[in-house]
């Protein structure tokens, strides 16, 4: 009696988390109801920055992405960067050498990903997002990465990526949507250029690139390229031009060039230093 009593509060325990679930209202219901509570207006802030970046973070957001543009479905697709990733933070990461909270994580995709600015951790538009990655984690287990977690690791080829024949793929499958100078069209964000992302984000990585694309990409005709053609073509956009990676400093370095040359500038046409009277 007892074991069985064990077993059915097992089964209850079990139950729960799918409950939880099922409770959760859609982002469709929040969008009609006609008063929020905090939480909820919160979590709808960050669907919305999600989904349209440039409006609802203007002041950190730096190119024409937005952050659905690589977390598809608003972060919501397995394979496709999922943000419902709430259990595995925080967590430890190689890029900056520290624990990092979900807030600080988030921060990092506006400077790199979005080739913007970093915001701070307490600014309302990372505590937004971090509240709606919480509830698109709903149900997932904590400590251990969700299924679909980022995007698939392909296997060895044996060949190396290469550009050239990565040129062959863009041209055949990419254009049409990302168009044929990879600044994007009214369907598809850039791929290169000054309005991607930036050399410093984690999708200037070629093998991360290719899983990305290889899942996600043609979109409409996903999974259709053989993993050596998503490594090719990975390999043709990571050589491509984009803005240069913050950590570089070279902003900082073209500035002092500005300085020293028209110092030098100034001191050769400098008038004689006056003699005081
Ligand atoms: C250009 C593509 C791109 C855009 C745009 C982008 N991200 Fe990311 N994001 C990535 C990649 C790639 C990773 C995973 C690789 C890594 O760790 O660097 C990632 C990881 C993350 C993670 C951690 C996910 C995990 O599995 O641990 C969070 C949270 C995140 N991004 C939030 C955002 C937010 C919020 C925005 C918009 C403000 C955004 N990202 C925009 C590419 C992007
Ligand atoms: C049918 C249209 C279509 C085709 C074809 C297509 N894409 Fe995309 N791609 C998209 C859309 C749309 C997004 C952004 C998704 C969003 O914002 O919801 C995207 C996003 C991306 C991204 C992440 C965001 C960025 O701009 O960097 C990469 C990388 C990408 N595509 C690569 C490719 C490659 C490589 C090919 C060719 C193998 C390709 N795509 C073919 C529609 C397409």
């Amino acid at each position: 009696m007892k074991k069985l009593l064990f077993a059915a509060a097992g089964v209850l325990a079990l139950s729960l988390p799918a409950q939880d679930a099922a409770a959760r209202p859609t982002i469709e219901e929040l969008q009609k109801r006609a008063v929020l509570d905090d939480y909820e207006a919160n979590v709808l802030f960050g669907y919305n920055i999600v989904m349209d970046s440039n409006r609802y973070a203007p002041r950190y957001a730096g190119n024409a992405l937005r952050c659905s543009s690589c977390h598809l479905d608003g972060g919501t697709r397995p394979d496709g960067f999922p943000l419902f990733v709430a259990g595995v933070y925080p967590k430890w990461r190689a890029k900056n050498g520290v624990r990092n909270s979900l807030e600080m994580r988030i921060r990092d995709c506006f400077l790199y990903s979005l080739s913007g600015v970093m915001p701070p951790e307490e600014a309302p538009e990372v505590l937004a997002v971090s509240a709606y990655i919480s509830y698109l984690s709903y149900g997932k287990s904590i400590g251990t990465p969700p299924q679909g977690w980022g995007v698939p690791t392909l296997p060895e080829t044996g060949a190396d990526p290469d550009p050239a024949r990565g040129q062959a793929v863009f041209r055949r499958a990419c254009t049409l949507c990302h168009g044929a100078d990879g600044a994007g069209t009214a369907v598809a964000p850039p791929l290169w250029g000054f309005q991607s992302f930036n050399a410093g984000s984690g999708m200037n990585v070629v093998p991360r690139l290719a899983g990305f694309i290889w899942a996600n990409m043609p979109m409409g005709a996903e999974r259709s390229l053989t993993h050596q053609e998503a490594l090719d073509v990975a390999a043709f956009l990571h050589i491509q031009h984009r803005p240069f990676d913050p950590r570089e400093g070279r902003l900082r370095k073209l500035a002092e060039e500005i300085y020293h040359g028209l110092s030098r500038l100034f001191g050769a046409r400098a008038p004689a230093a006056p003699t005081g009277r």
